[in-house]
């Protein structure tokens, strides 16, 4: 392994106010951790995680390959511009090249072992053990070049969402992940419903490798295929739980589709939804064919709990 010559890039950003700003950090920390997220994205991000100084003002650490500098970098300022200058901060944008250690054992020391759906599901990295009391069922995932680590409300949103669903005796045969980054939900859903087959689509080619990856680290090879490609690669199976955490751009033209590949009765669960964005992709997915469920939030991100009109 030649991990330890590896260059590596973090990126930082902060938000400068003029004013006594203490009573602005919970929106500055919200506003970071979303920028964290839309860069989170992109293939040549790891992650991302929000620090504190000592006064309590925070900061974003989004980890990257060095290659992509200049083009994150701008990608960062453009986002930051746009979510901090409307609440009265300027963005300060700084980035740091590292070698001499992976990207990857940095970023480590961030994660924990997680619960979703009330002692459902446990989500922990191969180098933290199990403990006394955790969850039976459980996905084991190490931070890597994928979206999706369960830390991201996002996600986190949809695990819930899919754990309350089992516990209320759902059984699907066959489960649609419609971007699905790392394979997370993927996963959690094969583990969750232990009689389905999952089928997990993702347009990235690097998000799928890992989603492979961590399917034969979790041992769930013959459960759950990974496509690369768009809705198409869904085929044509009406699915009865379908899930897509993937941004309302994608959301909102793929409706029609997703009504088609799904039966009726079915469960639908959309996320990747900023509040102020949900009404808009709710119409989207309306009568006649969807029935809205729920709706829950957290942070600022909402997901959509949908079901198909029909018997099913
Ligand atoms: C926010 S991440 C979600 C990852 C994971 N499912 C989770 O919940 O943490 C969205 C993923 O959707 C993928 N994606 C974006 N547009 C897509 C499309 N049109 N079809 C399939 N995947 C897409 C991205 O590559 C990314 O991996």
């Amino acid at each position: 392994m030649t991990a330890a010559l590896e260059r590596w890039l973090t990126l930082h950003a902060t938000a400068n106010t003029s004013s006594l700003a203490s009573d602005l950090y919970p929106q500055l920390t919200d506003a970071l951790d979303a920028i964290g997220a839309i860069l989170a994205a992109d293939r040549d991000v790891g992650g991302s995680e929000m620090r504190t100084d000592s006064l309590g003002a925070p900061e974003l650490v989004v980890y990257a390959r060095v290659e992509a500098r200049e083009r994150l970098e701008q990608q960062l300022r453009t986002v930051a511009d746009s979510l901090l200058i409307p609440l009265g901060a300027a963005p300060d944008i700084r980035g740091e090249t590292h070698e001499g250690s992976d990207w990857r054992e940095v970023w480590k020391q961030f994660y924990r072992p997680m619960v979703f759906g009330a002692g459902a599901l446990l989500v922990r990295p191969s180098w933290i053990p199990r403990r006394r009391g955790d969850p039976e069922r459980e996905v084991i995932l190490d931070p890597g070049q994928a979206f999706g680590t369960g830390q991201h409300e996002t996600t986190r949103l949809c695990l819930n969402l899919l754990a309350r669903l089992a516990r209320d005796g759902d059984q699907p045969k066959t489960v649609l992940d419609l971007g699905t980054g790392s394979g997370i939900l993927a996963l959690g859903a094969a583990r969750l419903f232990p009689a389905a087959r999952v089928r997990a689509i993702d347009l990235d080619p690097v998000a799928t490798e890992a989603a492979r990856d961590n399917v034969r680290v979790n041992g769930l090879q013959d459960r759950v295929e990974v496509l690369t490609g768009d809705i198409n690669a869904a085929g044509i199976d009406p699915y009865p739980l379908a899930i897509a955490n993937i941004r309302p751009e994608v959301l909102l033209p793929v409706a029609p589709q997703l009504a088609r590949i799904t039966s009726p009765g079915a469960n639908l669960l959309l996320s990747g939804i900023l509040d102020e964005e949900h009404d808009a992709v709710a119409a989207a997915y309306a009568a006649p064919a969807w029935r809205l469920l729920d709706r829950p939030l957290d942070g600022e991100w909402r997901a959509l709990l949908l079901q198909r009109e029909g018997v099913g």
